[in-house]
């Protein structure tokens, strides 16, 4: 039966029942419409299909599955069919499991390096985001499978990330937030787009029609379905107004009952909850015609393209003297706990129970090894002097650091951009007994590295799935060379980042606007550790051969851009090319230049090839209420990275005259250099952000029991009740050392009453209840709690 047969025999109950989930993970079943149920899972680096407990935080398990490089490793392949063959690998893994929808992958830009959730996503920049989603989606969708695109939009850092309010103005909405989602929605077309938990300037993304239905479904075209990121649906009625189908996971019936109620009294069209019900008919329907076969995988073969991927993905970032690839016969220690614990994934609900796992002492058994620090990142002297006395016995230390799970995760942000003391520490005295240090380095985001001059080869692997034992030793004895790229800039020290001094409040001011990353430093000439694009080969690439060449018959902004890449070196590698367009720099404000283009090229050594790459009117576009081209020169730019420009060529382009904005003239974002006053932004905003103070008596349903419990016992109360309750599942212990453990404080005691309520199986009037007395109004509190 077609959809719009079943839309039509259905109650308007059911019609809006099915518009939430069942459970955890599962579509409502409507046996007598026959609609099945539909299993959805996450997520961007593997599956995670829980068969028993359910939960949207990765801490219960799941059945086993191919834990793939995160999207911080794989973007640094900027190989968008890489991305293809790890969304098939998925979606395969999916479909054998029977799992209709795969909740990834993720393409939020990389604001700043400390958001907990960084390892999830690819890039600062929206071009490179964009483009390695849509690959991602492009493939996973051809097995029949759904996808997910998420965080839409402007979920840019972890902390209170249930109510947070990102503040920011339209330009750099468009350029920098949405260009990625639209890449990945034009050119993926996935079948679900996850709308965030946060709200656009004071507008829950499940409540925005602007960003729901004008945006994404009017401007984009999108005809997909609209799911809630879990527990995200803030209010059911404005959601239905706005075009958000589904949400999840469901149970909130309260809003049911007032949906219902609304459309019998006429606030809400019924017409609405139908175009949100076909949609998730559709969507089932869709999934459960690749579900029905039985479809099985090749677990060695996953575990191969994982491998793969992470070789592919690895970026060499100091190679001094060609110390790499080891030679063979070179006597080498292996140093530090990750050696033999690698640190491959991150924690949340990305969080994979992988086939198998090799770690790096699996693959190099026979060499001597020490482990330097522990688990969490810590030293002694005793564990320095053994490491010390090794590195001293070996031609060359190879030490294995980065961030311990402690670190980074879903659901809380880093404090800072450090290492953990014990792995810097332990990485100073090796270096210091023997030069020839190599460090291997496994993080989800960004670090400091203020041992940088002191060791003569660094490789960086992110966090690079279950394989990156094998894909560690291939690269450094050189059976693989490296040709990743970083997809984010590495600034010197976390004070540099643009937005340090006011990043991670619970409203998010964007005040820096496009300066974001590469964009932020080549403007402001700020000296970086290693520019965005950086990366390093065992071999050399030259590039010569520019061409420009307008392509006829076309618009006026399109244009034919081929060069000539050689390897000028001695073994066969990739190669990735950078096109950059750099827009006139006298009026309305731009960054210095901006990824428009890239091509990775396999070339064997003495090999040259083209790289061909074609631009369009959206290459030299800015938002200006619309997308406007400006008149005037712009820099086709060609370069390893965004700061090794090594081939340009001028164009003269005809487009609009806007008259540069008064408030712009000799203001910080006309030569960006530290940090923007919140004056400042409230002229390009063009008003007054009021920032309200927490004041008991004036606490409201968005407010968390973190913020509250400074001024009531109640909360107080509270929340050592949630901590005693969360603790249950670690053996009773209170543990904020625990990832998993702050993960789940931080998501249950700092999301919003209204979230609390939204996502908790408590009676509907309780919250509010709470609200009243914490407000000092015992007696209305209890007349609320009353209540039915
Ligand atoms: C995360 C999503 C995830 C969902 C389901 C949420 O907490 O933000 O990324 O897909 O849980 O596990």
């Amino acid at each position: 039966m077609e959809y719009k047969d079943i839309i039509q025999q259905m109650s308007l109950e059911d019609k809006i029942a099915l518009c939430s989930g069942a459970d955890f993970f599962h579509t409502k079943e409507m046996k007598h419409y026959g609609i099945p149920e539909m299993m959805m899972c996450d997520g961007p680096h593997g599956l995670r299909k829980q068969e028993d407990k359910a939960d949207n935080l990765g801490v219960n398990q799941s059945v086993p599955a191919t834990s793939f490089p995160t999207a911080a490793a794989t973007a640094c392949s900027w190989d968008t069919e890489l991305l293809g063959k790890i969304g098939a690998a998925i979606a395969k893994e999916a479909a054998a499991n029977k799992v209709g929808v795969v909740l990834g992958p993720g393409v939020c830009i990389k604001r700043n390096p400390v958001c907990g959730r960084n390892f999830e996503y690819f890039s600062e920049d929206p071009y490179l985001a964009g483009k390695l989603g849509a690959g991602f989606i492009r493939e996973a969708q051809k097995k029949g499978v759904g996808t997910s695109l998420k965080h839409f939009a402007c979920n840019n850092q972890e902390y209170k990330r249930f109510s947070s309010d990102s503040i920011l103005d339209e330009r750099t909405l468009r350029e920098i937030y949405l260009t990625g989602f639209e890449i990945a929605v034009k050119e993926g077309n996935p079948a679900t787009v996850m709308c965030a938990y946060n709200k656009i300037n004071g507008t829950y993304c499940s409540d925005s029609k602007e960003l729901l239905n004008d945006i994404l479904r009017k401007d984009w075209s999108y005809k997909g379905l609209v799911v809630t990121d879990w527990g995200a649906m803030h209010n059911r009625i404005e959601g239905f107004q706005a075009g958000c189908d589904l949400s999840m996971p469901g149970g909130s019936s309260y809003m049911e009952k007032e949906t219902l109620e609304a459309v019998k009294n006429g606030r809400l069209k019924e017409e609405l909850i139908d175009l949100c019900a076909s949609r998730v008919i559709s969507m089932i329907t869709n999934a459960l015609k690749a579900l029905g076969k039985n479809i099985s995988y090749d677990i060695e073969g996953h575990h191969e393209l994982a491998r793969i991927a992470a070789e592919q993905s690895a970026v060499l970032l100091k190679n001094d003297n060609d110390i790499l690839p080891l030679k063979s016969g070179c006597e080498i220690g292996l140093i530090g706990y990750m050696a033999k614990e690698i640190r491959y994934q991150g924690a949340g609900s990305s969080h994979i129970n992988p086939t198998k796992l090799v770690n790096v002492t699996d693959v190099i058994c026979n060499v001597p090894y020490e482990e330097g620090c522990d688990s969490a990142g810590n030293t002694t002297q005793e564990l320095l002097d053994r490491a010390v006395a090794l590195a001293e016995r070996v031609e060359i230390p190879v030490i294995f650091a980065g961030l311990t799970e402690q670190y980074e995760s879903e659901g809380f942000d880093r404090k800072d951009m450090k290492m953990p003391e014990g792995h810097n520490r332990m990485i100073s005295a090796v270096a210091k007994a023997n030069p020839n240090t190599v460090i291997v380095l496994m993080c989800g985001s960004v670090v400091e590295v203020p041992w940088i001059d002191k060791v003569k080869a660094v490789l960086y692997m992110a966090l690079p799935g279950q394989a990156g034992g094998e894909a560690i030793v291939n690269l450094l004895y050189g059976k693989m060379v490296p040709c990743g790229k970083l997809a984010e800039t590495w600034p010197v020290k976390y004070e540099d980042c643009v937005n340090a001094s006011y990043y991670g409040n619970k409203d998010a001011q964007y005040r820096e606007g496009i300066y974001v990353g590469y964009r932020y430093y080549d403007k402001s000439e700020l000296e970086v550790r290693f520019p965005f694009g950086y990366g390093l080969s065992y071999t050399k690439f030259h590039y010569t051969n520019l061409s420009v060449e307008p392509v006829r018959g076309q618009d006026d902004y399109q244009f034919k851009i081929t060069l000539d890449v050689t390897n000028t070196g001695t073994l066969e590698a990739a190669e990735i090319v950078q096109l950059y367009v750099a827009a006139p720099q006298d009026g309305i404000y731009r960054p210095v230049r901006e990824l428009k283009g890239f091509k990775k090229l396999f070339l064997k050594p003495g090999e040259t090839k083209k790289a061909d790459f074609m631009l369009d009117e959206r290459s030299f576009a800015i938002w200006q209420d619309g997308w406007r081209v400006l008149n005037g020169n712009y820099n086709i730019q060609v370069g390893s990275n965004s700061r090794n420009i090594t081939l340009e060529k001028t164009v003269m382009i005809t487009g609009e005259v806007i008259k540069t904005p008064e408030w712009q003239k000799s203001s910080w974002y006309e030569k960006p250099i530290g940090a923007i006053q919140k004056l400042e932004w409230e002229k390009l905003l063009g008003r007054k952000v009021v920032e309200k103070p927490l004041k008991k008596g004036e606490f409201t349903m968005e407010n968390s029991i973190v913020e509250m419990k400074k001024y009531s016992i109640l909360m107080k109360i509270m929340y050592k009740a949630v901590e005693r309750t969360v603790a249950k599942g670690f053996d009773g212990k209170i543990d904020y050392n625990n990832s998993t453990f702050r993960m789940m404080m931080s998501s249950s005691t700092d999301s919003s009453l209204s979230s609390m309520k939204i996502n908790g199986g408590m009676r509907n009037y309780i919250f509010e209840g709470l609200l009243e007395m914490v407000n000092g109004h015992y007696l209305l509190g209890i007349k609320y709690m009353l209540k039915k």
